[in-house]
């Protein structure tokens, strides 16, 4: 009996679809604010209007990774227990909070179970400064408490198109998107739904309602976000009726201000998906010289999250201003809360057992989202990758890109000056030259009439 058992269980986990790679978008967590607005002068004055990652957001990811690590590593085996290079990329856009998100994350995926030092001399494992020496207690770990240290990479921010392509200057028409984007009449009829709330606000707030829009509430919201994730100081007067209503318009604002049409998200997102297809294809390649990561990592921003997620077409400025608006949704799918602290997106390849052939799931926060116009959540590469295809666009030509940066050529100082001073040589040489000129002209003359 027990055998028949092991036989059936053998045999189900034969049978079972191999996870090939996983590649995960996420949002950095909480951090202090960015806007100037609530409390700003306090802020301001202990420099926390910098955005910096918090307590609170190292732990979100953190446990963020902890979550991986029993998916990823406990129950699928995709990944070794010890971290391995070969295995991760990490990618973070060049700001200080995506890249500590990253580093939280993975000291929760790989908590203490890093590397020991080798049985080597004691010397060898010291500087070469005098006096420098190590924890006493450190003991055979490389770094104390098993620490394992991980490589992050990052793109310039201006050339981070990959990440960073919802803004100027990576691309440049983004910043006349963003104008346009507010002034739609989408945007004239959430305003109008939104204009009591509004008023409610700047009431309890004491500002001047005046030409207060959804967007300049949203930057409040985004102050208060941090300020509950934190637990800094709330205003006392604004009433939490008020707070959730206007927790309501935020959701949307992004949306509505960043990727109102479908070209925006298509053409923004477009070099994401580049990568994203490089990084699956190196998995599947069948060349062995091919190395392709099991794991890679996107650590960014709201914005990014939201961009990809509307590629993917599991939400949008339209279903989230209908959610609001109390209209019909037609996205079934549509995903109508913020890309708040940790928010993610991970893409899970799969091969089948039988026919090899790979397939996405994508997770939303840790939930399988319906993928490729269907209600499944299941979608075979090929099908994905020919969607995205169809609907990409062609980021540098709509995004308006310099595709030849003009390049600069600085002279270097030691070259003006030397030839400054081969010139003056030059001249200092013609003049003599003249003056030679003249001098055997001279004695020619004085020959002549001496004759
Ligand atoms: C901010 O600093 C200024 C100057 O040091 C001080 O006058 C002001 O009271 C401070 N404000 C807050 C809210 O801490
Ligand atoms: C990152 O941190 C450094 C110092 O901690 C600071 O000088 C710099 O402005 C920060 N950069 C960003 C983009 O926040
Ligand atoms: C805005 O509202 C008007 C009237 O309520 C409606 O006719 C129009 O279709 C709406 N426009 C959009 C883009 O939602
Ligand atoms: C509000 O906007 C209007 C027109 O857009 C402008 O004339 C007015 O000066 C603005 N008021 C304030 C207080 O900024
Ligand atoms: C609203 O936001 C705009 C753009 O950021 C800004 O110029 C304007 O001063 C803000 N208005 C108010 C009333 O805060
Ligand atoms: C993707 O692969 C192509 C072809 O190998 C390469 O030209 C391109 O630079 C890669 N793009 C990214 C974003 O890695
Ligand atoms: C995803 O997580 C973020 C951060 O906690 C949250 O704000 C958002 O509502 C979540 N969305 C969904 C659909 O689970
Ligand atoms: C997203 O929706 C549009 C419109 O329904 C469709 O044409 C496109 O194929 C979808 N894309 C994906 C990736 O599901
Ligand atoms: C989608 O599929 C699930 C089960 O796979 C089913 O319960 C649900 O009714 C389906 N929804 C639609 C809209 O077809």
């Amino acid at each position: 009996m027990f055998n028949i058992v092991l036989l059936v269980v053998l045999v189900l986990v034969a049978q079972a679809d191999k996870l090939v790679q996983i590649q995960a978008l996420w949002r950095h967590g909480a951090r202090t604010p960015i806007f100037c607005n609530w409390n700003c002068e306090y802020f301001r004055n202990h420099t926390m209007l910098e955005g910096y990652l918090t307590p609170t957001g190292m732990r979100q990811h953190y446990v963020l990774g902890q979550w991986m690590r029993e998916r990823y590593i406990v129950k699928n085996k995709l990944l070794s227990d010890i971290f391995n290079a070969q295995e991760i990329t990490i990618y973070a856009t060049d700001v200080n909070r995506t890249i500590m998100s990253a580093m939280s994350n993975f000291q929760g995926m790989y908590s203490n179970n890093g590397p020991n030092v080798p049985n080597v001399e004691e010397s060898f494992l010291k500087p070469p400064n005098p006096d420098a020496k190590p924890d006493e207690d450190i003991g055979k770990s490389a770094l104390k408490y098993n620490i394992q240290v991980l490589p992050i990479h990052m793109r310039a921010a201006m050339t981070d198109i990959q990440l960073r392509a919802y803004g100027a200057p990576q691309c440049a028409q983004a910043a006349k998107f963003q104008i346009e984007n507010q002034h739609t009449q989408l945007v004239k009829n959430v305003s109008q739904k939104a204009h009591d709330t509004i008023i409610q606000f700047c009431n309890e707030m004491n500002i001047d309602p005046n030409n207060f829009t959804i967007f300049n509430l949203s930057e409040y919201m985004d102050t208060f976000y941090s300020s509950i994730y934190n637990d800094y100081p709330m205003p006392e007067k604004l009433q939490k009726e008020t707070y959730e209503k206007a927790d309501a318009a935020y959701s949307m604002t992004i949306a509505l201000k960043l990727y109102q049409t479908w070209k925006q998200i298509t053409t923004q997102s477009a070099p994401f998906f580049d990568q994203l297809f490089n990084y699956t294809e190196q998995a599947l390649s069948k060349d062995e010289n091919v190395k392709s990561s099991k794991y890679v990592v996107y650590s960014a921003h709201d914005v990014t999250v939201q961009l990809v997620a509307s590629a993917l077409n599991i939400t949008s400025a339209e279903c989230m201003a209908q959610v609001y608006l109390g209209q019909e949704v037609q996205n079934k799918n549509c995903i109508y809360t913020y890309p708040g602290f940790a928010s993610n997106i991970i893409w899970e390849l799969w091969q089948e057992e039988t026919t090899n052939e790979p397939y996405f799931k994508i997770l939303y926060n840790g939930t399988e989202m319906n993928l490729c116009n269907k209600n499944s959540t299941k979608c075979m590469y090929k099908e994905f990758k020919e969607l995205i295809l169809a609907q990409k666009g062609d980021f540098e030509k709509d995004c308006d890109i310099e595709i030849e940066p003009i390049i600069e050529y600085r002279v270097p100082v030691w070259m003006t000056t030397l030839t400054i001073i081969f010139i003056v040589i030059i001249v200092g040489f013609c003049f003599y030259g003249v003056y030679l000129y003249k001098q055997i002209r001279q004695d020619k003359t004085l020959l002549s009439q001496n004759l």
